[in-house]
């Protein structure tokens, strides 16, 4: 593996899984494999867990990181080619990307999409950029179509928490919030899903439909009620349209998930950040059906095993 930035085979899933897992074991397990190679976490967007625990993954290895926010101490970033760059954009992602690659050993990219130009977003554009200017491996810390370190934290959590030989079933459920967001962590949720092998059912109200390269495979039900009632996994996200992209269709019904809809030892999932008691409960974050905190925690993990496979491929 050189770049990390989705959901590659079910092979290499699974075996970054079990490495996140024996990381989760003993953190240190290679704490000498990324002696004297440096890490930038280049972020155009806000985060707290990817930022934090990105840093962490690459310590326990052995690295040094360095948080770079280039969207609020860098020079203002052009992307489009040929461009004469007489207006607010100072330097172009030819230089930047060329420059912070000669800087590190291997780079990590958080870059949202515009969720306005369609065509570009799912190009992953910025990123794709990244991988090509700076000659270095690049990981992923969300782009504008996926969030793999979230999908790999979200499986695992899933993994250690169903014991059990059937394969569970897993409910993806869109929740109210009042922003457009995007759409990476439901897609990239769907692609792992899917690509495990898992029994996945995803409900949405009419109009939130997510693309269709991701969900492939999956359930569709639009009464929330009913996916959710024998569900052993029920991961909330909010997501704006697809279709009428970056837009808020109004919707009907309500879509805050209660306590009492789901099973008794029925699993809540959630990304973060959540908006309390708009997107999710605090009966349910605040109970013991949340897996909130593990998946959390497993992003750490989730990291360390990424950037591992990423050092022991660079020869
Ligand atoms: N879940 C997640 O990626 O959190 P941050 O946006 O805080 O990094």
């Amino acid at each position: 593996m050189k770049n990390y930035i989705k959901f590659d085979t079910k092979y290499s899933a699974e075996k970054l899984i079990i490495s996140a897992l024996q990381f989760k074991e003993n953190p240190f397990l290679k704490k000498e494999i990324g002696k004297g190679l440096r890490i930038g976490l280049i972020f155009l967007n806000p985060s707290l867990r990817t930022r934090v625990s990105t840093q962490i993954a690459a310590n326990n290895l052995g690295m040094e990181a360095i948080v770079f926010n280039i969207d609020k101490e860098g020079w203002a970033l052009e992307f489009e080619e040929g461009v004469i760059m007489n207006e607010n954009k100072a330097e172009h992602i030819k230089e930047a990307a060329s420059v912070l690659g000669g800087y590190f050993d291997i780079l990590a990219i958080r870059a949202f999409p515009t969720l306005i130009d369609k065509e570009q977003d799912m190009a992953d554009k910025v990123i794709h950029q990244f991988i090509k200017y700076s000659q270095k491996p690049v990981v992923s810390l969300e782009s504008s179509s996926r969030h793999p370190l979230q999908s790999l934290a979200d499986m695992m959590s899933i993994e250690e928490t169903w014991q059990k030989v059937s394969k569970p079933k897993i409910v993806l459920s869109w929740a109210p919030h009042v922003k457009a967001l995007p759409h990476a962590v439901p897609n990239s949720f769907a692609e792992w899903a899917l690509g495990l092998g898992h029994n996945l059912t995803i409900t949405q109200p009419d109009g939130y439909e997510l693309d269709a390269q991701f969900t492939k495979g999956a359930a569709i039900e639009y009464d929330q009620e009913k996916a959710v009632a024998d569900a052993d996994f029920v991961y909330v996200k909010n997501w704006s349209s697809y279709h009428d992209y970056g837009k808020l269709p109004k919707v009907k019904g309500k879509w805050l998930l209660k306590d009492h809809q789901l099973k008794e030892n029925a699993k809540i999932m959630h990304c973060l950040p959540v908006r309390r008691n708009l997107e999710l409960a605090d009966e349910l974050l605040d109970g013991n059906k949340s897996l909130v905190p593990l998946q959390a925690q497993n992003r750490i993990y989730a990291a360390q095993a990424v950037l591992f496979e990423i050092i022991s491929n660079m020869g």
